[in-house]
């Protein structure tokens, strides 16, 4: 998913050609507030003037600043597909704004993150994103290569989103000129279990996608995995090994899990050629 400043039409514009799989419209912490009037007409602006590939979401300002209402007026109003919001910190934040348009809860607070299996569990929220930013300055972690310091936190959100089925979205990763961290950051993520990637720069699109997507030898991978589990359970056999390893039936699933998002990626109505796995 891609944050997009609100104050920025130029990148806007941009955004509806970039390979995001959906596009986050900023009116929160990359508008200042002297902008973000200014920010809330361009992105009901873009909203309005349709077109868009990909879902669009508002991040609307948080609850109890002077913006709220207008936001959310707003993005409700204009057609978007869901709504971002800020500083998660209890269940009962989420159900207030769960307006039958998918919410999405920040956690980015030592609160939301103690909180984020029940906020997870509300109905209207589809997904959790954590908000790296604010959970480190709020924690006073230090910056550290494979982020140990938030690792129980990352894990805790990828544990309550899972836990209700909802999709959780790893941090932004703040360097846009470094590509090798940012990869190994994506690596990382997707080994704890998230879902997919916040990014805030075209650049890092590509990447994103090649770290959460899957290539095409994991593709046959799976269908080898498949076709030797099909076989053995045709023959009336309860385990199979393939490869010399152990194959059981969750084994099968998550081999047609990878093959459904395989087949989605070469589908995907998005310039392919971005897609480098
Ligand atoms: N979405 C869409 N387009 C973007 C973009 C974004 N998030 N970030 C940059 N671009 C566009 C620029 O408009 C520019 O387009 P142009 O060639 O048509 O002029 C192009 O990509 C290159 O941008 P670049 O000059 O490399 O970026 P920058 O140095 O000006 O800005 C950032 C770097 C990080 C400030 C900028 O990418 C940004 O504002 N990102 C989003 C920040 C955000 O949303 N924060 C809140 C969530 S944490
Ligand atoms: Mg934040």
């Amino acid at each position: 998913m891609l944050y997009v400043p609100g104050d920025k039409p130029r990148a806007i514009e941009k955004a509806r050609t970039l390979a995001a799989d959906a596009v986050i419209l900023d009116l929160e912490d990359a508008v200042a507030p002297e902008h973000k009037a200014e920010a809330r007409a361009n992105v009901r602006a873009a909203l309005l003037a349709g077109g868009w590939r990909v879902p669009v979401l508002v991040r609307v300002n948080g609850l109890g600043t002077p913006w709220e209402h207008e936001d959310r007026e707003m993005a409700l109003l204009s057609g978007a597909s869901g709504l971002v919001l800020p500083k998660v910190e209890d269940a009962r934040a989420a159900q207030e704004l769960s307006l039958g348009r998918a919410l999405w809860a920040m956690i980015e607070t030592p609160l939301g993150v103690l909180n984020a299996p029940a906020i997870a569990a509300v109905p209207g929220v589809a997904g959790l994103l954590v908000g790296a930013n604010d959970l480190a300055r709020a924690l006073r972690t230090r910056p550290h290569p494979q982020r140990l310091p938030l690792l129980h936190a990352l894990s805790v959100v990828v544990l309550a989103a899972r836990a209700h089925g909802k999709l959780p979205l790893d941090a932004v990763f703040n360097d846009v000129r470094d590509p090798a961290g940012f990869a190994r950051e994506c690596e990382g993520g997707r080994a704890l279990g998230f879902a997919g990637k916040t990014v805030i720069h075209p650049d890092q699109i590509a990447p994103a996608n090649a770290a959460y997507g899957v290539t095409d030898e994991q593709a046959q991978q799976a269908r080898a995995l498949l076709d030797a589990w099909e076989e053995g359970r045709a023959a009336g056999k309860s385990v199979v090994t393939f490869g010399g390893a152990l194959v059981e039936g969750m084994h099968a699933d998550e081999a047609r899990e990878v093959l459904a998002l395989w087949t989605a990626s070469q589908d995907s109505v998005i310039d392919s050629s971005d897609r480098s796995h």
